[in-house]
């Protein structure tokens, strides 16, 4: 399998949504940086093919990561990128309930930072609240939680923000007529054509076949909530490091 292929196609799909996916992840890693230096030890949170964790790993080579996700197609993904690679942990768990501490095994306060990207929307709002909290508790004082979105300011809301989200989606169809990327839908279909990946395909679509019939629960509230909601969690201090249309990156640092 070329691995490095299916990442690259990945993220070709992910900036038909977001061409400025990588500004988020620098906004994320420049404060990760900043605040707890170039050796950190991440939980790359819903991380799919690892698209945070490669980049940490490239930028901060003592770095270490653990991804998590529920999707076995994007773990097997990870798992031959990361192969071999020391550094990196890959665990399978559903953020839909606490359970996910038990699959993941790690101590309270054994993470300097929590990772996530366009991820916890997937989760209803109460979910989005008590994540917070339960990663929280996975991270050392001083600890940082950076969460990269849909959120729009609540200030632009109504026929303003609705404005900025068809202004996205008319550029995400000129961004794929440009460039061919697949879309969703083509990324699928495309990873379900590879006979050595087509098992995991198949069980990842069983386990999302309510997401694909559009009756599954989808959390978007604004910036504000979320720093209001890290906050509730414990983080003593929370904002954005980073804004983009309706898009934006909050962080919380937890006190030390
Ligand atoms: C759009 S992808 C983003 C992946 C990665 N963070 C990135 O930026 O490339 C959303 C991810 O959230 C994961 N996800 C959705 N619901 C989840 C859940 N309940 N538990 C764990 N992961 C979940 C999906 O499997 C998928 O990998």
């Amino acid at each position: 399998m070329d691995w490095e292929l299916l990442q690259q196609q990945w993220d070709a799909q992910q900036e038909t949504y977001m061409p400025d996916r990588e500004e988020r992840f620098t906004a994320m890693l420049d404060a990760v940086e900043a605040w707890l230096g170039s050796a950190p030890r991440v939980l790359d949170l819903a991380g799919g093919t690892g698209s945070i964790s490669r980049r940490l790993l490239t930028r901060s080579p003592r770095a270490s990561t653990v991804i998590v996700d529920v999707d076995p197609a994007l773990l097997a993904i990870a798992a031959g990128s990361f192969s071999g690679d020391g550094r990196v942990r890959i665990c399978r768990a559903d953020l839909a309930t606490p359970a996910w501490l038990d699959a993941l095994g790690e101590p309270p306060g054994s993470f300097d930072a929590v990772l996530t990207a366009t991820a916890l929307h997937w989760l209803p709002e109460e979910r989005v609240a008590a994540v917070y909290r339960e990663a929280a508790s996975l991270l050392r004082p001083g600890g940082l939680l950076a969460n990269a979105d849909h959120m729009a300011d609540d200030g632009l809301e109504g026929s303003v923000g609705a404005g900025l989200d068809s202004f996205a989606e008319a550029r995400t169809a000129a961004v794929r007529d440009l460039t061919g990327a697949p879309d969703w839908a083509g990324w699928w279909e495309q990873l379900a054509g590879y006979p050595e990946l087509a098992a995991v395909v198949a069980e990842r679509h069983a386990r999302f076949a309510e997401r694909a019939r559009g009756t599954h629960t989808e959390s978007t509230p604004p910036s504000s909530w979320h720093v209001h909601a890290l906050r509730q969690a414990g983080f003593a201090h929370a904002g954005l490091v980073w804004r983009g249309l309706g898009d934006a990156v909050v962080v919380g640092v937890l006190g030390d």
